[in-house]
């Protein structure tokens, strides 16, 4: 694999997933229905930290709830960060600002934050140990990281569409021929055990559509990464052709249209702290 020793995440080319609309939008519809389990750690006077915030929806609704504190969103993609900070701009909202940056590099001193929050991001990251190694580093003591990622490999299918099952085969090899690793989701605790973080509570979710109404949006959903960079990397490689790819999506809508069958991807939690 050509790529694979060089992607060192220094720039958002060594990101797998890209910056198409599509993927963006999933990303959002995706975030927004799936940061509940950080919500009991919040408190009105704390200093927060989202790293790899993307298109910022979590970051918005974390200024919600820090009314007296503030928030900083960071992305390695300053392009998305323009687009966060304009919406900042436009916004009432105060105590948020977005920054460019590097999860492996954060430009902030030691022990200045309360929480650091990042879901979706070690996946994309080489030595994800490095990255939580950077959060510990800005956390202040008893300061709390709360991460959220993918487990990849485990995923259910209703019924069991070899086309579903290759969907996920494909994504889990793009991703890693840029040096993630999509199924981190599992190893949170020992990762946060080795930089030193303690009381680690883990737990785990499905990323599922709610009611009957979502699941056009829903799949579509995961169309949209198949159909972004992802899809280029596949067809780059030669894992599958263009038509190949067609079907697939062809599958994943009629599941969407017909609502006959059932698919979901594990996720781990974990919340430790410094
Ligand atoms: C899958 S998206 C997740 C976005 C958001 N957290 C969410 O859950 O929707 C991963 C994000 O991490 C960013 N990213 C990738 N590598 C990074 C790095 N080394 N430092 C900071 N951000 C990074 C990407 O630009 C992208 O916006």
């Amino acid at each position: 694999m050509k790529r694979k020793n060089s992607i060192d995440q220094n720039t958002k080319d060594d990101y797998s997933l890209g910056y198409q609309k599509g993927v963006l939008d999933y990303l959002s519809y995706r975030a927004l229905k799936s940061f509940d389990f950080i919500l009991p750690y919040l408190r009105p006077d704390m200093e927060v930290l989202e790293c790899g915030c993307g298109p910022g929806v979590v970051t918005f609704e974390i200024a919600k709830k820090v009314i007296n504190g503030s928030v900083i969103g960071i992305d390695i993609d300053k392009d998305q960060i323009y687009s966060n900070n304009r919406k900042v701009d436009e916004s009432k909202i105060k105590n948020l600002k977005f920054g460019v940056a590097n999860i492996l590099e954060l430009p902030y001193t030691d022990n200045f934050f309360d929480i650091v929050y990042m879901q979706a991001v070690l996946v994309h990251i080489k030595n994800p140990i490095n990255a939580i190694r950077e959060v510990h580093r800005v956390l202040k003591n008893d300061g709390l990281i709360l991460v959220k990622e993918p487990v990849m490999d485990r995923a259910i299918f209703c019924p069991e569409e070899p086309l579903f099952l290759e969907t996920f085969e494909l994504i889990d090899r793009a991703i890693k021929s840029y040096g993630g690793d999509p199924s981190v989701g599992r190893k949170l605790w020992p990762m946060l055990n080795e930089v030193g973080f303690r009381d680690i509570l883990i737990s785990s979710s499905w990323e599922q559509p709610g009611s009957l109404d979502e699941w056009p949006s829903f799949y579509e959903g995961w169309i949209n990464v198949v159909k972004g960079k992802i899809g280029d990397i596949i067809l780059e490689e030669g894992w599958a052709d263009e038509k190949h790819l067609v079907d697939i999506g062809n599958a994943w809508m009629n599941l969407a249209k017909h609502k006959r069958g059932y698919a979901a991807s594990a996720w781990g939690e974990a919340v430790g702290w410094k």
